[in-house]
């Protein structure tokens, strides 16, 4: 057996501490309060495994290494501080797409590195699945990219027989593992050339059956695949960090997925094998027709009322984040605390467009933690509460999830907000949210509307309570 050198030594006990850092990364991005950490020990992580490899790996090719380190860091940076929050999905899309595109990459250049000629088909197999969910990866997440950005029709493409031809591709693929895994040298580039073109098809057509709606579960469910493709790359260069980490990612992310999933009513599976069951929605219709007035009310009558109460609780939806309305929140949050009324959040899963979309925008507004609670926390508290200001939210405090069996968000959990005393919904129009849905909400006695854009009405409130 061959002695292990000193650098092994170091190199086996980098990856060990990168791969604890990288778990201790996601369990501090569990929570608010230790996301900050988290994100430092990810980063730690990271630079630990880069120069270990530095390091200890191969001498030939560190000046490029370094080049393209740097070019990566920079293109990094500037998109990270460029990217607006509500762009966040697009980005986490396209670099999804060069995770897929690196395993290809990787994949070729593994099967095409000296001594292909001679075949080990464990390896050749590892090859194989590291370039099919690479490609899968990197097709599917332009798509989720294009359609995010609304380059591309966010309406599914339902094709005839759809699920038929993601069968065929997906049996042709895998079939064409034999011949790769047993033939020598270039004999068995034509089956990876195939293999690959489609799976870059089964990719696009995946993610073009999911409608604009189920994108960011979409893109979940890519950072869990390109997970695994990291995870197949470890075997095959036999890296065992990137085993870990990708193992880490892809479970994280079908986690993620699956909790996005049932937040939505959306069924998992109709997000993996796309566009299954899209044709009819959750609760079998397009949900029943709202009748009734809504009541309009102004800025000087909301403020008596939220002068007046004891008890409130604020709604942040997608509209806050479109508005960044979340510092005159702030501001108005601090006014009423400094009166006396205890001022409260309640956060909705899928609230906005991301997973921790308005705790992010809090965060960055320095609202305190310990205000801010989930759904579970605060849902039976509505009934003591005197006002509910909804902020540009729709679907997550939508009745008709709970009453109405027809709509297709019926049975996804919302926010109860109804059974309070008062309820005042800040939103531009009349207009559906994101699915398409009429809210009784509206209409309901207790509720007054305030059509204004979140961040004016809300700047236009605090200084009149301020006032
Ligand atoms: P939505 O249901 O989309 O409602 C947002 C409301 O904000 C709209 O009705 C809109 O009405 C209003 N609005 C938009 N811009 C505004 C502005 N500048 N000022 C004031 N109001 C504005 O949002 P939600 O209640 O946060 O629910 C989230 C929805 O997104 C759910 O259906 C959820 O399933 C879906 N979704 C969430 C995620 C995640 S992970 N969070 C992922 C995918 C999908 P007006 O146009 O009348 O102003």
């Amino acid at each position: 057996m061959p002695t292990a050198t000193p650098m092994d030594v170091f190199k086996g006990l980098a990856w060990v501490i990168a791969g604890v850092l990288f778990i201790s990364s996601l369990r501090g991005l569990a929570s608010q309060e230790t996301a900050r950490r988290g994100n430092g020990y990810g980063i730690v992580g990271m630079v630990l495994a880069i120069l270990a490899m530095l390091v200890a790996g191969s001498k030939d090719n560190v000046v490029f290494l370094i080049g393209a380190l740097a070019i990566g860091a920079a293109v990094g940076v500037t998109m990270a501080q460029r990217v607006a929050m509500t762009a966040m999905p697009e980005m986490v899309a396209i670099l999804h797409s060069f995770v897929g595109l690196a395993a290809v990459l990787v994949g070729y250049a593994a099967y095409l590195a000296p001594g292909h000629a001679t075949v080990d088909s464990a390896e050749r197999i590892e090859i194989w699945l590291d370039v099919l969910i690479g490609a899968i990866t990197f097709t599917g997440s332009i798509v989720a990219f294009l359609k995010l950005r609304g380059s591309l029709s966010g309406k599914p493409l339902l094709l005839p027989g759809r699920h038929l031809a993601n069968l065929l591709m997906f049996g042709a693929s895998l079939a064409m593992v034999v011949p790769f895994a047993t033939l020598p040298g270039v004999e068995a580039l034509p089956f990876l050339l195939a293999m690959t073109l489609l799976a870059c098809i089964l990719g696009v057509h995946l993610v073009a059956a999911i409608g604009g709606a189920d994108m960011p579960v979409v893109v979940s469910m890519l950072n869990s695949y390109s997970g695994w493709t990291a995870a197949a790359a470890g075997f095959m260069l036999d890296n065992n960090l990137l085993i870990i980490t990708g193992a880490l990612v892809g479970s994280s992310g079908a986690i993620l997925s699956t909790i996005m999933c049932r937040a939505m009513n959306r069924s998992i599976w109709s997000v993996i094998f796309g566009g299954f069951g899209a044709d009819a929605p959750a609760g079998g219709g397009n949900g029943a027709k709202v009748e009734g007035e809504m009541t309009e009310t102004t800025i000087d009558e909301l403020t008596e009322e939220l002068r007046n109460a004891k008890e409130v609780i604020i709604v942040p939806g997608f509209g806050m984040a479109a508005a960044r309305a979340q510092h005159a929140v702030k501001q108005l949050v601090d006014l009423l605390r400094k009166r006396g009324v205890n001022t409260r959040f309640a956060i909705h899963p899928v609230a906005g467009r991301l997973p921790g979309h308005m705790n992010v925008l809090l965060a960055e507004a320095s609202v305190p933690y310990d205000i801010v609670l989930e759904m579970d926390e605060i849902n039976q508290d509505f009934p003591r509460t005197d006002v509910v200001f909804v902020v540009g939210a729709n679907d997550i405090v939508n009745p008709a999830a709970q009453t109405d069996n027809t709509s297709p968000i019926y049975g996804m959990p919302v926010l109860e907000v109804w059974k309070a005393k008062r309820v005042v919904v800040l939103k531009r129009s009349r207009g559906a949210g994101y699915a398409g849905v009429d809210n009784p909400l509206f209409v309901a006695p207790s509720t007054r509307m305030l059509f204004k854009d979140a961040k004016a009405g809300m700047e236009e409130l605090v200084t009149k309570i301020s006032a």
